[in-house]
């Protein structure tokens, strides 16, 4: 299976609402949604769309397509990632198999890049959910949800097993929508907390909803 989204810098800009810039190839427009509590965020050149929460901004330089954080909550964020154009020849999200499979294949991908060379440190994951939905633009996508918990031992060199005591560093909920086109995979992930979870919930499951995989214009 290939769930490896290599990194790539891309030209990102943040304008006022409903702007339309052209560079190039590439347009992105940010519109203001019904509510005014979301923004819309299109990126034509690279296909893919979403909403998001209006207060949250953008990060540059994060390693993704693109990133953004809650600005006070700064372990509440997302990013969107695509496969390498020249290595992909994805047809639909289905080449990752079933649901429960690709979500393997999401858990691992997480697993590798939080892989830590610190003594002691033990990870703890669940796949908590994997589905997957037609959404109104005719497309499959695939939803995955895990969790990830890190424990850490402060004193691994103790002598004495009762002294190498494991104790929670972090516990975090990650929410990833998988969808295929031009040949390639895209995933848009969310992070947060546990604890903060049931207060972010409604924000991040409409940035799920509203991810949308898009023909790039020839
Ligand atoms: C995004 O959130 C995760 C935890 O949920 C955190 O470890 C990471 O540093 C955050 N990234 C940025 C760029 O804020």
């Amino acid at each position: 299976m290939c769930t490896k989204f290599p990194r790539r810098n891309v030209l990102s800009t943040l304008l006022s609402a409903s702007t339309v810039l052209l560079l190039g190839p590439r347009q992105i427009t940010l519109a203001e949604t019904t509510g005014g509590a979301f923004r819309e965020y299109i990126d034509t050149f690279d296909g893919y769309s979403f909403i998001y929460p209006k207060g949250w901004i953008q990060v540059k330089g994060a390693g993704a397509d693109i990133f953004f954080r809650d600005p006070v909550l700064l372990d509440v964020n997302m990013s969107v990632d695509i496969s390498s154009p020249s290595s992909s020849t994805y047809k639909t999200v289905e080449d990752l198999g079933p649901p429960e499979k690709a979500a393997e294949g999401v858990l691992k991908q997480y697993l590798t890049e939080f892989m830590s060379t610190r003594l002691g440190v033990r990870r703890e994951s669940n796949v908590l959910s994997a589905s997957s939905k037609v959404a109104d633009d005719g497309k499959l996508y695939y939803e995955v949800e895990v969790n990830i918990k890190s424990y850490a031992s402060n004193n691994e060199l103790a002598v004495m097993p009762k002294d190498r005591v494991q104790s929670l560093e972090w516990d975090r909920r990650y929410l990833t929508v998988l969808g295929v086109e031009n040949n390639q995979l895209y995933a848009l992930r969310l992070q947060t907390p546990e604890r903060l979870l049931s207060e972010e919930e409604g924000d991040l499951r409409r940035v799920m909803d509203s991810f949308r995989v898009n023909k790039i214009q020839a």
